[in-house]
Protein backbone atom coordinates (compact mmCIF):
# COMPACT_ATOMS: atom_id res chain seq x y z
CA UNK A 1 0.00 0.00 0.00
CA UNK A 2 0.96 3.38 -0.70
CA UNK A 3 -0.34 7.03 1.03
CA UNK A 4 0.76 10.17 0.22
CA UNK A 5 0.69 13.15 2.22
CA UNK A 6 -0.05 16.43 1.03
CA UNK A 7 2.15 18.30 3.50
CA UNK A 8 3.62 21.01 1.14
CA UNK A 9 1.22 24.31 1.87
CA UNK A 10 2.58 27.13 3.68
CA UNK A 11 -0.33 26.94 6.69
CA UNK A 12 -0.76 31.22 5.75
CA UNK A 13 -4.25 30.78 8.09
CA UNK A 14 -2.63 28.84 10.97
CA UNK A 15 -0.06 32.08 11.08
CA UNK A 16 2.03 33.04 12.97
CA UNK A 17 2.70 29.38 14.41
CA UNK A 18 3.37 28.23 11.04
CA UNK A 19 5.98 30.65 9.81
CA UNK A 20 8.99 28.84 11.77
CA UNK A 21 7.55 25.51 12.01
CA UNK A 22 5.27 23.90 9.16
CA UNK A 23 2.16 22.20 9.88
CA UNK A 24 2.95 19.03 9.84
CA UNK A 25 5.22 19.27 13.09
CA UNK A 26 2.80 22.19 14.90
CA UNK A 27 2.21 20.21 17.93
CA UNK A 28 -0.68 18.37 19.30
CA UNK A 29 -0.83 17.83 23.59
CA UNK A 30 3.23 17.83 22.38
CA UNK A 31 2.87 15.67 19.72
CA UNK A 32 4.00 16.95 16.77
CA UNK A 33 0.91 17.06 14.36
CA UNK A 34 2.05 14.14 11.40
CA UNK A 35 2.38 11.71 13.99
CA UNK A 36 -1.52 11.51 14.56
CA UNK A 37 -1.07 10.91 11.15
CA UNK A 38 1.15 8.45 10.55
CA UNK A 39 -1.13 6.56 13.44
CA UNK A 40 -3.71 6.52 11.39
CA UNK A 41 -1.67 4.57 8.77
CA UNK A 42 -0.03 1.68 10.85
CA UNK A 43 -3.75 -0.70 10.71
CA UNK A 44 -3.34 -0.72 7.39
CA UNK A 45 0.54 -2.09 7.21
CA UNK A 46 -0.53 -5.55 8.24
CA UNK A 47 2.01 -6.92 6.27
CA UNK A 48 4.84 -4.53 6.43
CA UNK A 49 4.28 -3.59 3.08
CA UNK A 50 2.93 0.90 3.90
CA UNK A 51 4.84 3.26 1.72
CA UNK A 52 4.54 6.57 3.14
CA UNK A 53 5.54 9.75 0.32
CA UNK A 54 5.39 13.03 2.26
CA UNK A 55 5.01 15.49 -0.17
CA UNK A 56 6.48 18.69 1.33
CA UNK A 57 7.55 22.31 0.29
CA UNK A 58 7.17 24.53 2.70
CA UNK A 59 10.10 24.58 5.35
CA UNK A 60 10.93 19.99 4.37
CA UNK A 61 14.16 19.99 6.71
CA UNK A 62 12.14 20.23 10.02
CA UNK A 63 9.93 17.94 8.85
CA UNK A 64 12.26 15.15 8.25
CA UNK A 65 13.68 15.90 11.51
CA UNK A 66 11.17 14.77 13.33
CA UNK A 67 11.01 11.58 11.47
CA UNK A 68 13.45 9.64 13.44
CA UNK A 69 13.36 5.44 13.21
CA UNK A 70 11.85 5.77 16.95
CA UNK A 71 9.09 7.46 15.57
CA UNK A 72 8.21 5.64 12.65
CA UNK A 73 8.39 2.14 13.91
CA UNK A 74 8.68 -0.04 10.96
CA UNK A 75 6.20 2.48 8.76
CA UNK A 76 8.74 3.25 5.56
CA UNK A 77 8.18 7.43 5.32
CA UNK A 78 10.23 9.01 1.87
CA UNK A 79 10.01 12.68 1.58
CA UNK A 80 9.52 13.66 -1.99
CA UNK A 81 10.65 17.54 -2.06
CA UNK A 82 8.18 20.25 -4.76
CA UNK A 83 10.91 22.51 -5.52
CA UNK A 84 7.59 24.86 -6.19
CA UNK A 85 4.17 24.10 -4.84
CA UNK A 86 2.48 22.17 -7.44
CA UNK A 87 -0.91 21.94 -6.30
CA UNK A 88 -2.78 19.26 -4.45
CA UNK A 89 -3.30 17.59 -7.87
CA UNK A 90 0.14 18.51 -8.68
CA UNK A 91 2.05 16.83 -6.21
CA UNK A 92 -0.17 13.75 -7.11
CA UNK A 93 1.08 13.58 -10.40
CA UNK A 94 4.71 14.30 -9.08
CA UNK A 95 5.11 10.81 -7.32
CA UNK A 96 2.89 8.93 -10.01
CA UNK A 97 5.85 6.99 -11.27
CA UNK A 98 5.75 5.57 -8.09
CA UNK A 99 2.58 4.18 -7.24
CA UNK A 100 1.74 0.92 -8.28
CA UNK A 101 -1.92 0.59 -6.68
CA UNK A 102 -4.43 1.83 -4.94
CA UNK A 103 -3.18 5.35 -3.72
CA UNK A 104 -4.33 6.93 -0.07
CA UNK A 105 -3.78 10.77 -0.19
CA UNK A 106 -4.46 12.61 3.19
CA UNK A 107 -4.32 16.58 3.21
CA UNK A 108 -1.47 17.19 5.66
CA UNK A 109 -3.82 19.39 8.24
CA UNK A 110 -6.30 16.72 9.29
CA UNK A 111 -7.18 15.31 12.77
CA UNK A 112 -8.80 12.29 12.99
CA UNK A 113 -9.54 8.85 14.17
CA UNK A 114 -11.41 7.18 11.50
CA UNK A 115 -10.55 3.80 10.41
CA UNK A 116 -9.10 3.13 6.94
CA UNK A 117 -10.04 -0.43 6.77
CA UNK A 118 -13.42 -0.74 5.82
CA UNK A 119 -13.02 3.00 3.82
CA UNK A 120 -10.71 0.62 1.80
CA UNK A 121 -12.82 -2.38 1.52
CA UNK A 122 -15.97 -0.50 0.38
CA UNK A 123 -13.97 1.18 -2.14
CA UNK A 124 -12.36 -2.01 -3.66
CA UNK A 125 -16.07 -3.96 -3.62
CA UNK A 126 -17.01 -0.98 -5.61
CA UNK A 127 -14.84 -0.94 -7.85
CA UNK A 128 -14.30 3.15 -8.20
CA UNK A 129 -11.80 5.12 -9.12
CA UNK A 130 -11.93 7.50 -6.35
CA UNK A 131 -13.43 7.55 -2.74
CA UNK A 132 -13.21 10.33 -0.94
CA UNK A 133 -14.12 10.06 2.66
CA UNK A 134 -16.85 12.80 3.74
CA UNK A 135 -18.03 14.27 7.07
CA UNK A 136 -20.78 16.54 7.98
CA UNK A 137 -19.93 19.85 9.20
CA UNK A 138 -22.65 22.61 10.35
CA UNK A 139 -20.72 25.85 8.52
CA UNK A 140 -19.35 24.38 5.16
CA UNK A 141 -17.90 27.57 4.11
CA UNK A 142 -14.38 26.74 4.48
CA UNK A 143 -14.40 23.04 2.55
CA UNK A 144 -15.34 21.69 -0.51
CA UNK A 145 -19.01 20.44 -0.45
CA UNK A 146 -19.91 17.14 -2.12
CA UNK A 147 -23.23 15.81 -3.18
CA UNK A 148 -24.13 12.25 -3.52
CA UNK A 149 -26.96 10.48 -5.36
CA UNK A 150 -28.85 7.88 -3.32
CA UNK A 151 -26.33 4.87 -4.41
CA UNK A 152 -23.18 6.85 -2.94
CA UNK A 153 -21.67 8.03 -6.28
CA UNK A 154 -20.48 11.81 -6.08
CA UNK A 155 -22.97 14.29 -7.94
CA UNK A 156 -21.32 17.48 -7.54
CA UNK A 157 -18.38 18.63 -6.17
CA UNK A 158 -18.23 22.50 -4.99
CA UNK A 159 -15.11 23.64 -3.20
CA UNK A 160 -15.81 26.72 -0.96
CA UNK A 161 -18.75 27.39 -2.08
CA UNK A 162 -21.06 30.51 -1.92
CA UNK A 163 -23.71 31.09 0.32
CA UNK A 164 -27.15 29.33 -1.48
CA UNK A 165 -24.27 27.18 -3.94
CA UNK A 166 -25.86 24.35 -2.37
CA UNK A 167 -27.86 22.78 0.58
CA UNK A 168 -25.77 19.52 1.07
CA UNK A 169 -23.80 19.30 4.51
CA UNK A 170 -21.41 16.62 3.23
CA UNK A 171 -17.84 17.53 3.15
CA UNK A 172 -14.34 16.88 1.59
CA UNK A 173 -12.70 15.20 4.57
CA UNK A 174 -9.31 15.91 2.95
CA UNK A 175 -8.63 11.93 2.13
CA UNK A 176 -8.96 10.01 -0.85
CA UNK A 177 -8.53 6.47 -2.11
CA UNK A 178 -6.95 6.88 -5.77
CA UNK A 179 -6.46 4.26 -8.40
CA UNK A 180 -3.67 5.05 -10.37
CA UNK A 181 -5.73 6.04 -13.64
CA UNK A 182 -6.62 8.99 -11.74
CA UNK A 183 -3.63 10.52 -11.83
CA UNK A 184 -2.90 10.05 -14.89
CA UNK A 185 -5.69 12.84 -15.63
CA UNK A 186 -2.94 15.26 -14.12
CA UNK A 187 -1.37 17.22 -16.63
CA UNK A 188 2.71 17.06 -15.71
CA UNK A 189 5.13 19.70 -14.54
CA UNK A 190 2.35 22.38 -13.74
CA UNK A 191 0.37 23.70 -10.91
CA UNK A 192 -2.79 22.36 -10.45
CA UNK A 193 -5.24 22.08 -7.83
CA UNK A 194 -7.43 18.42 -7.14
CA UNK A 195 -10.36 20.73 -5.79
CA UNK A 196 -10.18 23.08 -8.79
CA UNK A 197 -9.10 21.39 -11.63
CA UNK A 198 -8.98 17.84 -11.15
CA UNK A 199 -12.25 17.13 -9.67
CA UNK A 200 -14.46 18.76 -11.70
CA UNK A 201 -11.98 16.95 -15.00
CA UNK A 202 -12.85 13.72 -12.94
CA UNK A 203 -16.99 14.01 -12.61
CA UNK A 204 -17.27 14.51 -16.59
CA UNK A 205 -15.07 11.63 -17.11
CA UNK A 206 -17.54 8.87 -15.90
CA UNK A 207 -15.09 7.53 -14.09
CA UNK A 208 -16.83 5.61 -11.11
CA UNK A 209 -16.46 8.09 -8.15
CA UNK A 210 -17.80 7.78 -4.48
CA UNK A 211 -18.39 9.39 -1.26
CA UNK A 212 -18.00 7.41 2.02
CA UNK A 213 -19.41 9.59 4.82
CA UNK A 214 -17.57 9.34 8.32
CA UNK A 215 -19.16 9.75 11.87
CA UNK A 216 -15.35 9.98 13.21
CA UNK A 217 -13.67 12.88 14.80
CA UNK A 218 -12.44 14.95 11.96
CA UNK A 219 -10.79 18.55 12.67
CA UNK A 220 -8.87 20.55 9.95
CA UNK A 221 -6.33 22.17 12.51
CA UNK A 222 -5.51 25.12 10.12
CA UNK A 223 -6.64 28.27 11.64
CA UNK A 224 -5.26 29.00 15.38
CA UNK A 225 -8.89 28.52 16.71
CA UNK A 226 -9.12 25.22 15.51
CA UNK A 227 -5.65 24.30 16.77
CA UNK A 228 -6.62 25.17 19.99
CA UNK A 229 -9.68 23.13 19.69
CA UNK A 230 -7.58 20.10 18.52
CA UNK A 231 -5.23 20.36 21.55
CA UNK A 232 -8.78 20.75 24.14
CA UNK A 233 -10.13 17.66 22.19
CA UNK A 234 -7.29 15.69 22.18
CA UNK A 235 -6.84 15.97 26.31
CA UNK A 236 -10.65 15.38 26.81
CA UNK A 237 -9.95 12.16 25.10
CA UNK A 238 -12.73 12.89 22.28
CA UNK A 239 -10.50 10.81 19.85
CA UNK A 240 -10.44 7.07 20.07
CA UNK A 241 -7.32 6.47 19.40
CA UNK A 242 -5.84 8.89 22.59
CA UNK A 243 -7.78 8.11 25.42
CA UNK A 244 -6.68 10.91 28.11
CA UNK A 245 -4.96 8.35 30.69
CA UNK A 246 -1.98 7.35 27.44
CA UNK A 247 -0.90 10.78 27.73
CA UNK A 248 2.79 10.59 29.68
CA UNK A 249 2.63 13.70 32.24
CA UNK A 250 -1.21 15.24 33.83
CA UNK A 251 -1.91 17.40 35.70
CA UNK A 252 -5.32 18.30 37.12
CA UNK A 253 -6.79 14.86 34.82
CA UNK A 254 -7.18 17.53 31.61
CA UNK A 255 -3.56 18.75 31.18
CA UNK A 256 -0.06 17.97 29.18
CA UNK A 257 3.17 19.12 30.28
CA UNK A 258 6.09 17.59 29.00
CA UNK A 259 8.81 16.16 31.27
CA UNK A 260 10.79 18.61 31.36
CA UNK A 261 9.14 21.76 32.51
CA UNK A 262 9.94 23.60 35.70
CA UNK A 263 6.37 24.44 37.84
CA UNK A 264 7.46 26.95 40.96
CA UNK A 265 4.85 27.29 43.64
CA UNK A 266 1.44 27.70 43.50
CA UNK A 267 1.15 27.84 39.93
CA UNK A 268 -1.67 25.95 38.32
CA UNK A 269 -2.15 24.53 34.74
CA UNK A 270 -6.03 23.35 33.58
CA UNK A 271 -6.73 22.55 30.46
CA UNK A 272 -3.48 22.89 28.81
CA UNK A 273 -0.58 21.57 27.09
CA UNK A 274 2.87 22.90 28.23
CA UNK A 275 5.99 22.09 26.21
CA UNK A 276 9.30 21.10 27.10
CA UNK A 277 11.83 23.29 29.03
CA UNK A 278 9.03 25.65 30.04
CA UNK A 279 9.65 27.48 33.19
CA UNK A 280 6.26 28.94 35.24
CA UNK A 281 7.17 31.11 37.85
CA UNK A 282 5.19 31.40 41.10
CA UNK A 283 1.37 31.66 40.60
CA UNK A 284 1.18 31.32 37.46
CA UNK A 285 -2.70 29.99 36.29
CA UNK A 286 -2.30 28.09 32.35
CA UNK A 287 -6.10 27.90 31.59
CA UNK A 288 -8.15 26.27 28.18
CA UNK A 289 -4.55 27.21 26.47
CA UNK A 290 -1.39 25.33 24.69
CA UNK A 291 2.35 26.90 25.49
CA UNK A 292 4.92 25.51 23.27
CA UNK A 293 8.37 24.65 23.94
CA UNK A 294 10.95 26.87 25.96
CA UNK A 295 8.32 29.50 27.17
CA UNK A 296 8.81 31.52 30.09
CA UNK A 297 5.83 32.88 32.21
CA UNK A 298 6.89 34.87 35.11
CA UNK A 299 5.10 35.19 38.42
CA UNK A 300 1.13 36.26 38.85
CA UNK A 301 0.63 35.93 35.03
CA UNK A 302 -2.68 34.52 34.03
CA UNK A 303 -2.84 33.10 30.54
CA UNK A 304 -6.12 32.18 29.15
CA UNK A 305 -7.97 30.69 26.14
CA UNK A 306 -4.62 31.29 24.22
CA UNK A 307 -1.75 29.79 22.20
CA UNK A 308 2.04 30.71 23.15
CA UNK A 309 4.55 29.92 20.14
CA UNK A 310 8.09 28.80 21.11
CA UNK A 311 10.47 30.27 23.21
CA UNK A 312 7.75 33.03 24.36
CA UNK A 313 8.33 35.21 27.27
CA UNK A 314 5.45 36.77 29.24
CA UNK A 315 6.41 39.13 31.66
CA UNK A 316 4.76 39.43 35.84
CA UNK A 317 1.55 40.44 36.36
CA UNK A 318 0.39 40.26 33.00
CA UNK A 319 -3.34 38.87 32.26
CA UNK A 320 -3.25 37.61 28.85
CA UNK A 321 -7.09 36.46 27.19
CA UNK A 322 -7.86 34.62 23.94
CA UNK A 323 -4.39 35.25 22.50
CA UNK A 324 -1.65 33.64 19.77
CA UNK A 325 1.44 35.10 20.25
CA UNK A 326 4.52 34.28 17.74
CA UNK A 327 7.49 32.21 18.30
CA UNK A 328 9.35 34.30 20.27
CA UNK A 329 7.18 37.42 21.32
CA UNK A 330 8.10 39.10 24.38
CA UNK A 331 5.33 40.34 26.78
CA UNK A 332 6.26 43.12 29.04
CA UNK A 333 5.52 43.35 32.79
CA UNK A 334 1.42 43.96 34.06
CA UNK A 335 0.37 43.97 30.36
CA UNK A 336 -3.04 43.03 29.57
CA UNK A 337 -3.74 41.46 26.19
CA UNK A 338 -6.77 40.26 24.41
N1 LIG B 1 2.61 19.07 -1.65
C1 LIG B 1 1.77 20.10 -1.66
N2 LIG B 1 1.90 21.03 -2.65
N3 LIG B 1 0.83 20.18 -0.70
C2 LIG B 1 -0.02 21.23 -0.74
C3 LIG B 1 0.06 22.22 -1.72
C4 LIG B 1 1.08 22.12 -2.73
O1 LIG B 1 1.23 22.95 -3.62
N4 LIG B 1 -0.94 23.14 -1.47
C5 LIG B 1 -1.59 22.70 -0.37
N5 LIG B 1 -1.02 21.55 0.08
C6 LIG B 1 -1.44 20.74 1.21
C7 LIG B 1 -1.55 21.54 2.50
O2 LIG B 1 -0.31 21.47 3.21
C8 LIG B 1 -2.66 20.82 3.24
O3 LIG B 1 -2.16 19.73 3.99
C9 LIG B 1 -3.53 20.23 2.13
O4 LIG B 1 -2.75 20.29 0.93
C10 LIG B 1 -4.84 21.01 1.93
O5 LIG B 1 -4.54 22.38 1.77
P1 LIG B 1 -5.28 23.50 2.63
O6 LIG B 1 -4.72 24.81 2.19
O7 LIG B 1 -5.25 23.18 4.08
O8 LIG B 1 -6.75 23.39 2.05
P2 LIG B 1 -8.12 23.74 2.76
O9 LIG B 1 -8.15 23.31 4.17
O10 LIG B 1 -8.47 25.16 2.47
O11 LIG B 1 -9.17 22.85 1.91
C11 LIG B 1 -8.90 21.48 1.66
O12 LIG B 1 -9.16 20.69 2.81
C12 LIG B 1 -10.53 20.67 3.25
C13 LIG B 1 -10.62 19.75 4.45
O13 LIG B 1 -9.79 20.16 5.46
C14 LIG B 1 -9.78 21.04 0.48
O14 LIG B 1 -9.35 19.76 0.10
C15 LIG B 1 -11.27 21.03 0.86
O15 LIG B 1 -12.04 20.48 -0.21
C16 LIG B 1 -11.46 20.19 2.11
O16 LIG B 1 -12.83 20.23 2.53
MG1 LIG C 1 -6.73 22.70 5.51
Amino acid sequence: MQTLILAGGKGTRLRPLTLHTPKPVVPIANRPFIYYQLDLLRPLDVTGTMEVLLSLSYQPRKIEEVLNQEVLGGLVVSPVVEHQPLGTAGAMRHIRSRVTGTLIVLNGDILTDIDLRPVLQRHQRRRAAATLVLVNVADTRAYGVVELDAGGRIRQFHEKPAPGVTTATSINAGIYLLEPEVLDLIPEGCEYSFEYDLFPRLLTSGLPLYGDITDAYWLDIGTPERYRQANTDVLQGKLRRYPPESSPALTDGGSVIAPEVTLKGGVSVIRSVIGANCYLEDGVHVVDSVVMAGSRIAEGAVVRSSVLGRGVHVGSNSILHNVVLGDKSVVTDFSRLG
